[in-house]
């Protein structure tokens, strides 16, 4: 997610700009900004890269005289990382001048709009669009920047903080938001505004939070909120209680609890991006119906939990759309000198867009003239700008080493892709298409469910801190759900474990099975549920200690397995959205009932760039 700062008051405002993006660097970001105000004069710098870059080119502030200013850090979603798309955006004239974060979801048609009415774009982005409409609103009703801004709102959808300087007021910033955060702070030195707690914790505990829709004023004195009809409305301060890391970590003790949790937006925005009119629309990624009618095949190349995603996408993809799917390691893919058939797609599955395994394959694949889709969670990563396809996951920044929130907007990316292919090759009907949208319009709400019931999960692991091994089985998607419980287990308690096609067991490792041994039966798909109940009670014959993870309704489990875990009903394609939840809180209770530090596990790193 971008990082948002705002200050104006008595004193300089470029280094308490540098000071509270700082603070934000935790987020994640590929450039940065800011915009200072002497007066009438408003200088604005960018640089791409690290904060330090705009720290040398403001001479960490002293270089940019002024009382008033904006700052930004960008994670890019729109537009790869460059000094252009850095924000703050401007107008013309600098009549207005604004950064945001968030995601505009019809930047496109509000461009078109207003490149209809003479404007003219320099970036690729969604907030340079957000400010020339603020500035259109502006130049078109003559009010003042609260009716410029509330019109802008109402025609914007998506998610945005915006903070914007208008150049007829001086001494002034305004702020505005809808689903990301933003809060204000005020001290006899000034008001500040940040995305987040930590941009502004050094100088105040006692804050605003601005509510969807609403704008705010600041001034040096004080700090007005307004309605979207324009009213001036009351709002109450409050204190906040966080330490300064806890706060980076939005009051969770771990990024990673902070991930699971924002995985309902993670999803939503996803989603969001490609859900068009009730259909899966790849435009985005330049799939269009007459590409993705003539795929006759489709090689899935990742590695770790992204592998796992491609695996999910295999069950998926061949049942609803009726196109043969391969699923390769991305290590094992680019050395055993595959054999790719024409009218192919080679998908590259990464968060990071930087996995040296799945980047020699992606570079093989291209090599051998195979047409190339990335879906990849950062903008302008090696694996993106090499792909031929790009399809952006919109998980934001990820910061613990264990994926979650990606690995979640990934699924919904092979979702969506099998929902395209599907109608393109018309093997769906209307009806059923229908009927799948809904159900992948309701997963957010329902993943949602699902992490409420998280201390259960707490109570149930903590009995298992001392195990040594435990086993994840299931069939069809359910294998590899499993997979991904499995390496959510390992990664971050440190307890071996493996996950098994539950027909499998009986052919060898139901042999390692012994009194007390964790077994955890994944059965979400109702055509399969009997025949894993079968391989359950088989190893529980053997001693086991089952834990079932399945739907509400198959309330009979509860005869063989010792502990059931139940997920909200959806289509069986997507139970992995909503069963993946507590195999992720399993391996995150475990790892603290171990002491373990569960954001950087031993051995690991977020982003494996060697071989
Ligand atoms: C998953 O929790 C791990 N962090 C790891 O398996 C990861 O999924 C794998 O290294 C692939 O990373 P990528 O998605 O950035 O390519």
């Amino acid at each position: 997610m971008c990082g948002i700062v705002g200050y104006v008051g008595q004193k300089q405002a470029a280094p308490i700009l540098l000071h509270g993006l700082g603070k934000l660097e935790y987020r994640g970001y590929d450039s940065a900004g800011l915009a200072v105000r002497e007066g009438e004069e408003i200088t604005v710098v960018k640089a791409k890269g690290r904060l330090a870059e705009l720290s040398n080119k403001t001479a960490d502030g002293q270089a940019v005289p002024g009382n008033c200013g904006i700052g930004h850090t960008r994670w890019a979603t729109h537009g790869e990382p460059s000094e252009i798309n850095a924000h703050p955006h401007v107008s013309d004239g600098n009549f207005v001048v604004g950064v945001h974060n968030g995601i505009i979801e019809n930047y496109q048609e509000l461009r078109e709009k207003l490149l209809n009415h003479g404007y003219k774009f320099y970036s690729q982005t969604d907030t340079e669009v957000a400010v020339k409409l603020v500035d259109y609103y502006y130049k078109k009703y003559l009010g003042t920047p609260i009716d410029a801004i509330n019109h802008a709102q109402v025609r914007i959808r998506g998610s945005y903080a915006l903070a914007l300087m208008f150049k007829d007021y001086p001494n002034e910033i305004y702020a505005a938001r809808k689903d990301s955060p933003m809060i204000i702070g005020t001290t006899e030195d000034g008001s500040f505004l940040g995305s987040d707690v930590p941009a502004i914790l050094n100088y105040t505990r006692n804050v605003y939070y601005v509510g969807d829709m609403e704008v705010a004023r600041l001034t040096a004195s004080d700090v007005t909120f307004f309605n979207l009809d324009g009213d001036q409305i009351e709002k109450e301060q409050k204190v906040i209680e966080w330490d300064a890391e806890s706060a980076e970590k939005g009051g969770f003790e771990h990024f990673m609890m902070k991930e699971i949790h924002e995985q309902p937006k993670a999803v939503q925005d996803t989603l969001s991006a490609y859900l068009k009119d009730g259909h899966a629309d790849l435009s985005a990624a330049e799939l269009d119906t007459e590409i993705l009618k003539n795929i006759e095949r489709m090689y899935i190349v990742a590695c770790g939990s992204a592998y796992h995603v491609g695996m999910v996408g295999k069950y998926v993809i061949e049942s609803m759309a009726d196109i043969p799917v391969e699923v390769d390691l991305a290590s094992e893919f680019r050395y055993r000198d595959p054999k790719l058939v024409k009218n192919s797609i080679v998908i590259i599955i990464s968060q990071s867009g930087e996995t040296a395994d799945s980047l020699a394959a992606l570079r093989l694949a291209k090599k051998k003239g195979i047409p190339t889709l990335a879906i990849v969670n950062v903008v302008g990563s090696s694996i993106a700008r090499d792909a031929d396809h790009v399809m952006y996951t919109y998980a934001g920044p990820e910061i613990s080493v264990a994926t979650t929130k990606a690995y979640s907007a990934q699924l919904i990316a092979v979702d969506l892709i099998a929902l395209a292919a599907a109608a393109a090759k018309e093997v769906i009907s209307d009806e059923r298409e229908a009927e799948l949208v809904k159900a992948l319009q309701a997963l957010p709400e329902q993943i949602e469910k699902v992490i409420e019931n998280k201390e259960r999960l707490q109570w149930f692991t903590s009995k298992f801190a001392n195990e040594k091994d435990a086993f994840f089985i299931g069939r069809g998607i359910d294998y590899a759900i499993g997979l991904e419980g499995s390496l959510k287990m390992k990664e971050i308690s440190y307890i071996h474990s493996e996950a098994y096609a539950a027909g499998e067991l009986k052919h060898g490792t139901i042999s390692l099975i012994e009194e007390g041994t964790l077994v955890i039966g994944i059965m979400t798909q109702d055509a399969l549920f009997e025949k894993t109940r079968s391989n359950m009670v088989e190893v529980k014959s053997r001693g086991a200690y089952l834990m079932a993870l399945t739907e509400n309704g198959h309330y009979s489990i509860e005869d063989t397995a010792d502990f059931v875990v139940y997920i909200p009903k959806t289509e069986p394609y997507f139970a992995p959205s909503l069963a993946v939840i507590p195999l992720q809180l399993m391996g995150y209770y475990l790892s603290l009932a171990r002491g373990l530090d569960v954001d950087k596990p031993r051995n690991l790193a977020k982003s494996v760039t060697v071989e």
